[in-house]
């Protein structure tokens, strides 16, 4: 047990997805998971473990943003021992040829700052996706009949964003789409010994102004669910092929 996690030390499973809102860890447990169990619920931080395919899974919410983020990675891998973590989750596309629905699976994730640039001090410090997932998830989107976008994404600290020259900046320089949280993921990963990856979903249009309905949204995430749990468990079934 930890502060933000009640699940006793083998509730856990290695494998972890993250979705910012504990809700969707709800209903992807529910529907993708064999006999989910709620391990988690402090604070409404839903939590679930169940098997996918035979092997052991925790969808587990993450809250918005990355310092919300960072404490429940911090913990999954410090204290409970997580070692593949995949965060499922929406974002707002920056290039025209990104459009809504669209899924981008993050090569790397820029930010001003994360939680861990206190650590890391004048370092501009890349944080980059695992390449086993990367290349396990861009595979599992083609079998789905899915062509996604492999790139750079922005993790911004904001989400009512008042600086247009800096999304202007990001656009230019080639970044497919912003979020909250991959960039702090990155980096936990990186300093633990960790396999990290976020796949997203397209939920709005920072060029456009279009977003997408909350029943839209929701469709799209099933997608991003197997898209995840397929790479994530893609070497070992190659593996074992
Ligand atoms: N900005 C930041 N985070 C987001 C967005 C956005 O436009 N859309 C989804 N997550």
């Amino acid at each position: 047990m930890t502060v933000h996690i009640a699940a006793e030390p083998n509730r856990i499973a290695e494998t972890v997805l993250l979705p910012g809102d504990p809700k969707r860890a709800e209903w992807a447990a529910r529907s993708f998971l064999d006999a989910p169990e709620l391990v988690n619920d402090v604070r409404g931080m839903l939590g679930f473990t169940g098997t996918w395919q035979g092997h052991r899974v925790t969808i587990h919410g993450s809250g918005m943003g990355m310092p919300s983020l960072s404490i429940y990675a911090n913990e999954l891998i410090r204290d409970y021992g997580v070692k593949t973590l995949v965060r499922i989750g929406s974002c707002g596309a920056m290039q025209a040829h990104v459009g809504l629905h669209d899924v981008v699976i993050a090569m790397s994730a820029s930010s001003i700052s994360t939680p861990s640039s206190t650590i890391l001090r004048e370092v501009n410090f890349a944080p980059c996706a695992d390449w086993g997932l990367l290349h396990g998830a861009v595979a599992a989107a083609k079998a789905r009949g899915i062509s996604p976008h492999v790139g750079g994404i922005y993790s911004s600290d904001t989400f009512y964003d008042e600086r247009p020259d800096l999304t202007e900046q990001m656009t230019r320089h080639g970044t497919l789409a912003v979020e909250m949280e991959a960039a702090e993921l990155y980096t936990l990963a990186a300093r633990h010994g960790a396999r990290a990856l976020a796949v997203l979903t397209v939920s709005d249009h920072l060029q456009t102004g279009e977003a997408l309905d909350s029943q839209a949204r929701e469709s799209s995430f099933g997608d991003m669910v197997e898209i995840a749990l397929e790479s994530a468990f893609a070497e070992r079934s190659h593996a074992a092929q």
